[in-house]
């Protein structure tokens, strides 16, 4: 609420700032600017012992909050019981609160990376209570003041929305999470408490799983101010429920936010595919910030070089805006221009539809119609696509259209690029096909 309501004031003066003003030069002031004007933070996950030199620059630049991606895991800070070992995830705390940052504490009670002596463990039902209740209130203890949000509970649900099986939830059934949040609020009244989960990030079985446990919880009276919504995603695959979704948990009465947002694709990131990925990332920043409780979004590391997905995905990757070597990547300018003053928030601003109209031995006529889904006029665009079967444009009309090996880029030309909302352009191309015409694997608007 406090941040919704400083955004106000803030949207009004960077209305006034010429160096916000413009989309293009909207994508150059940092990522956290940009956020805090619009009322939510920018965060990202970091690993501690990569804070120094760009890749420490970076992540104080741009973002306003950081989420440890392992240091602060039941597994990293409590390896041996009642052997606490604080230095990475104190490293972090340390970084954040020198950089003006706040800091996503992750996470308290989870069925991965536990210590062997939990996971491992034979437990009576109090003596694993105890000992999940004593680690919540240890560790919230000694960052009481300093983490602003805590994913006490990570994870607690199977695909179908009903309780993991977890030794939490095997032993101690959903009693666990209740028990869980009412420890972490005694530890630090101050913090925001939140469960979170992948998978709920549109309408489905799971998140209807998500949304029936935080009813349950709420009306038993446990602590829960937020859910986070993790958004592992996948390349064209944003939910097109997600503002929808994160819409009926706030109706709940409760925050929400992003909390590990990446999107993954097929390696090798192509042209294409990157820019498909820009408007994913933009589509999921509008949806946070077309409703009001979303407090912020995090990204699951801010560089490919510090990202989960090749090592877990093997073929897959390129999921966050910086490449490996801290690039920015046209995803980052997805966020950056979805964060703009006076960009409408909701669902992504344009949409393109391919069509072949004619064709003939060894030709076609193409056409594309690019359409205003936004609320707002769009003030260019861009559709690119991929072709599968070595298709080539010879010649187009309405757009400047450019191919590079089997990726083709099509741009407004100066008497079409303004397109109100609701409304479509067309252009059209002749190109060349051989064997087969299959339509394009990849198609984006932006
Ligand atoms: O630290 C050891 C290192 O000493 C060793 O040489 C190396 C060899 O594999 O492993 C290192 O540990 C790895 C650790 O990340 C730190 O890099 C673990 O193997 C690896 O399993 C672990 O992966 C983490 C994963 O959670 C575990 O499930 C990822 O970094 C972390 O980004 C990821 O984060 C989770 C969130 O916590 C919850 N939501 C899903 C998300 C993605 O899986």
């Amino acid at each position: 609420m406090f941040r919704r309501l400083t955004a106000t004031a803030a949207l009004l003066a960077a209305a006034l700032t010429p160096t916000l003003a413009g989309t293009a030069s909207a994508a150059d002031a940092p990522l956290r600017e940009l956020a805090d004007a619009r009322g939510i933070y920018l965060g990202t996950a970091v690993t501690g012992g990569k804070l120094t030199g760009a890749y420490a620059d970076t992540a104080a630049a741009q973002f306003d909050s950081v989420t440890p991606g392992n240091e602060m895991k039941w597994g990293s800070v409590e390896p041996v019981r009642g052997q606490y070992s604080w230095t990475g995830a104190d490293r972090i705390v340390d970084f954040a609160e020198a950089h003006g940052q706040e800091v996503r504490g992750h996470t308290l009670v989870w069925h991965s990376q536990l210590p062997s002596w939990v996971e491992n463990g034979t437990w009576t039902p109090d003596a694993l209570r105890t000992v999940m209740t004593d680690h919540v209130t240890t560790e919230v203890s000694r960052y009481k003041g300093r983490v602003d949000h805590w994913d006490v509970v990570n994870e607690p649900l199977n695909e179908d929305g009903t309780l993991r099986r977890s030794v939490f939830g095997a032993t101690l059934g959903e009693s666990y999470v209740a028990d869980a949040f009412r420890a972490a609020r005694a530890a630090d009244p101050a913090a925001k408490l939140y469960v979170n989960d992948y998978s709920t990030d549109g309408i489905g079985a799971k998140s209807d799983g998500m949304y029936a446990l935080v009813k349950r919880l709420l009306a038993q009276g446990v602590p829960i101010d937020g859910v986070g919504f993790q958004a592992h995603l996948i390349l064209g695959q944003v939910p097109s429920t997600m503002e929808a979704n994160l819409r009926r948990f706030a109706d709940l009465g409760v925050d929400v936010a992003i909390t590990e947002l990446d999107i993954r694709m097929t390696l090798p990131a192509t042209e294409a595919k990157l820019a498909r990925q820009k408007a994913d990332y933009a589509a999921v920043t509008r949806a946070c910030l077309a409703v009001t409780r979303c407090a912020g979004l995090t990204v699951w590391g801010f560089t490919d070089s510090d990202s989960w997905i090749p090592d877990f995905f093997p073929g897959e990757g390129a999921a966050t805006p910086y490449d490996e070597n801290l690039s920015p990547k046209p995803a980052r300018a997805g966020i950056a221009e979805a964060l703009a003053p006076g960009t409408p928030p909701g669902p992504a601003g344009c949409t393109a539809a391919y069509t072949v109209q004619s064709q003939w031995g060894g030709g076609f006529t193409g056409q594309v119609t690019v359409r205003n889904t936004g609320t707002a006029p769009l003030t260019g665009w861009r559709v690119v696509w991929e072709y599968p079967a070595g298709q080539r444009i010879a010649q187009a009309w309405n757009a400047t259209v450019a191919q590079t090996g089997t990726a083709v880029t099509a741009t407004n030309l100066p008497y079409n690029g303004t397109v109100p909302a609701g409304g479509s352009v067309t252009f059209g191309f002749n190109a060349s096909w051989a064997g087969s015409n299959p339509p394009p694997t990849v198609l984006g608007c932006g």
